[in-house]
């Protein structure tokens, strides 16, 4: 039996393609690498010395998706594919919510007319809008989205969960991240945005290795400690490790099941320049710019939840994600292009 994972050979999920051969799975890559490098997989191979079987296609294409299902012995499916960028989908909530939602239906069809109905969603903080409490527990209601990206997260939320009471054969478990950063020791897979980093950790590495002048940070008026924006930033493979436990809790027949996947621990912006200062020995220049459109102040995790019941905490500090972020561009200053 193996795992099907989506979105694969993106940032995330070319983190958990590892720990889930590490654990001794079996993988199953589906992507259309609209956002990523088939060459994240070969690190994958390269970092474990396992294979991962890879299916080059859409979770829209239902062709690809019956083969794939009627060829590989599917237990469970981590569902990562999805588009991210906040301000595009502002530009573009079509083609957010064709891919995000029209994908996802598609996908869940063919996996239960497959009999296959164990699912890990990739969800997020964002769907707790401005939240009404810190820090957040899994109890704190949903919110307001600023954006269609993050609609697009509250409503698959919504449809899954649907579907789990409707149909209780289903064992889903939605996983809010909060702010992954930092990439695998080897430096050999990270985070590879196109184009100008929207987040804050790839901008700052791409300032580091000087392909950025300075960065702005987004506003020095918030209510906060210092006045930028806080945020409950996880290193990418504790995020990881938190989907192979959530393998193991599916087993359970779970049902629904809802875990944030966070420290517990709130950063400033400014903390991060500090600690990346720190941990790397290189300068960041930066200058206060105004407040970012739909940012909130104050965003992190009560992560006790995933503690208790899927025996999960985030092992990494601060320090180690700024330095291998920092490991990662400095060895692969354009990515996965030569
Ligand atoms: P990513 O862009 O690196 O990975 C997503 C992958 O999905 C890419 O490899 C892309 O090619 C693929 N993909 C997109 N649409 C597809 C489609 N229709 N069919 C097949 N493949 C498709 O992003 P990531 O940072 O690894 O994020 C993974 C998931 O986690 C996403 O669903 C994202 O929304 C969610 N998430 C990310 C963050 C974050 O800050 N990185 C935070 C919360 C949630
Ligand atoms: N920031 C800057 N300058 C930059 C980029 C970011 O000051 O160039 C600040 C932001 O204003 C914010 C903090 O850094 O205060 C973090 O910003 P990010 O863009 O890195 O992350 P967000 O918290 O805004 O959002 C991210 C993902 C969302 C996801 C959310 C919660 O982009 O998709 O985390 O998981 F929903």
């Amino acid at each position: 039996m193996a795992i099907l994972v989506t979105g694969g050979a993106g940032y995330i999920g070319s983190h958990t393609c590892v720990e889930l051969l590490n654990a001794g799975y079996e993988v199953v890559v589906l992507d259309n690498l609209c956002n990523s490098s088939e060459k994240s997989l070969d690190r994958v191979k390269q970092i474990t010395g396992k294979d991962v079987k890879f299916y080059k296609g859409d979770i829209l294409d239902r062709d690809i998706l019956q083969k794939l299902l009627e060829t590989e012995e599917i237990e469970s499916c981590i569902h990562f594919a999805g588009l991210k960028a906040v301000g595009e989908s502002v530009a573009k909530p079509w083609e957010y919510y064709s891919n995000n939602i029209s994908g996802t239906l598609t996908l869940v069809d063919e996996m239960r007319k497959h009999g296959c109905k164990n699912i890990i969603f990739s969800s997020s903080a964002t769907v707790y809008g401005d939240p009404a409490m810190i820090p957040i527990t899994e109890e704190c209601p949903k919110g307001t989205c600023t954006n269609p990206y993050g609609w697009s997260k509250s409503m698959l939320e919504q449809i899954l969960s649907d579907m789990q009471k409707a149909d209780p054969e289903w064992n889903v478990i939605l996983l809010r991240y909060f702010n992954p950063i930092g990439a695998h020791k080897s430096g050999l897979i990270g985070e590879n945005p196109n184009g100008i980093p929207n987040n804050l950790m790839p901008y700052i590495t791409q300032v580091a290795v000087g392909k950025l002048k300075e960065l702005g940070v987004f506003g020095n008026d918030y209510d906060t400690p210092d006045g930028t924006g806080v945020r409950d930033y996880i290193h990418v493979v504790d995020l990881a490790v938190g989907h192979v436990k959530a393998i193991d809790k599916l087993k359970e027949n779970v049902g629904l099941g809802i875990y944030n996947l966070g420290t517990g621990v709130g950063y400033s912006v400014l903390d991060i320049v500090k600690n990346f200062e720190e941990a790397t020995g290189v300068d960041i220049p930066y200058s206060i710019k105004p407040r970012r459109p739909g940012d909130i102040a104050t965003c992190y995790s009560d992560a006790t939840k995933a503690k208790e019941e899927m025996g999960w905490t985030a092992q990494y500090g601060i320090k180690e994600m700024c330095a291998d972020s920092w490991n990662w561009q400095k060895n692969n200053p354009n990515g996965y292009d030569e």
